[in-house]
């Protein structure tokens, strides 16, 4: 009797604990898991018993490898974190690790993401010197579609989700990753890209007008530049507007969460406390 008394309470007392879910963190061009190390200890901190797991995959120069060899790469490894925790995971993704992020939820139907953060993403694209000159800094960005929409542009993870306003025909014609993903171009995979997105509980976009290097700093949110450089909130973009990759579906079933941040700096997102305590925690359970 006593056994059966002790099991019972035990199973009520591990039911009732609350565990939160495993989180993945994928760095940012040009650096690499260090540069996440604050977000997790912090998560650990606030959530304790939370598994982080901060991908070092790709980190320093291989973080110019192309898009789609990252999602692939490290998407293989989020789906075997993925399996191992079948009540579903977060991911973070920073900077350009916030479009690998989204490649690979929208790719792999065996990863299970309960909550996708966006922090400071390009998600629309990336038009503008900050973003270049940290990579490229003798390039212009009036000229340098020449190098990205060509076949050895597309070698580079920043020529895979240039978006040049004033030359949309090329970037139709060279770009293999963000025309793709964002189901501007259709393909065979249109309907996964689509439906995979589908499948989060929550689409958190953050971005702020103080970034300085996602150009504009709408793209963090699925806002970009008209052909004449103005800027067209996501809402306003067909890709919304047409529902092309299920945006305007995570809105209207409040899953999609949009954070305008002002007085952060891009390189500040990863390093800020306030951040992580306002923008990322109350999304992560
Ligand atoms: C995924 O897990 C399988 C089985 O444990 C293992 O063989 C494979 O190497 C793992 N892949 C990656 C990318 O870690
Ligand atoms: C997940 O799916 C990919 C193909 O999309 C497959 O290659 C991989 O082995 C799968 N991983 C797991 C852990 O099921
Ligand atoms: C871009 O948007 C602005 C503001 O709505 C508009 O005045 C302009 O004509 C648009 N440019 C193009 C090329 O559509
Ligand atoms: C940290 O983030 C807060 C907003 O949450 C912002 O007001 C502040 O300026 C940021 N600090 C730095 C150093 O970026």
């Amino acid at each position: 009797m006593e056994t059966r008394l002790v099991t019972f309470l035990l199973l009520l007392f591990s039911s009732s604990s609350y565990s939160y879910k495993p989180v993945v963190l994928i760095h940012g061009i040009m650096t690499g898991s260090g540069s996440m190390e604050m977000i997790s200890h912090r998560i650990q901190e606030k959530h304790p018993g939370t598994v982080v797991y901060n991908v070092n995959r790709f980190e320093g120069w291989t973080s110019l490898e192309t898009m789609w060899h990252q999602v692939l790469e490290i998407g293989m490894d989020v789906a075997n974190i993925s399996a191992k925790h079948p009540g579903g995971i977060n991911i973070i993704g920073y900077s350009q690790g916030g479009l690998v992020a989204r490649g690979i939820v929208q790719t792999f139907s065996n990863v299970s993401v309960d909550t996708f953060i966006s922090l400071s993403s390009p998600q629309a694209g990336q038009y503008g010197a900050g973003f270049l000159h940290l990579v490229f800094p003798g390039l212009v960005k009036d000229t340098v579609y020449e190098l990205f929409y060509s076949r050895v542009g597309q070698h580079t993870s920043v020529g895979n989700y240039w978006n040049d306003p004033y030359h949309q025909t090329l970037y139709e014609t060279y770009s293999v990753y963000l025309p793709y993903i964002n189901n501007h171009i259709r393909s065979a995979k249109s309907d996964d890209f689509k439906n995979n997105l589908l499948r989060l509980k929550r689409l958190v976009l953050i971005g702020g007008p103080d970034d300085d290097v996602i150009t504009p700093w709408q793209s963090s949110q699925f806002g970009y530049y008209n052909g004449s450089e103005s800027v067209i909130e996501m809402r306003a973009q067909d890709i919304y507007k047409e529902d092309r990759i299920g945006l305007r579906a995570l809105d209207s079933s409040n899953r999609l969460h949009v954070l305008t941040v002002p007085g952060v700096n891009h390189f500040s997102w990863h390093m800020n406390v306030t951040i992580v305590d306002d923008c990322l925690l109350p999304y992560l359970d």
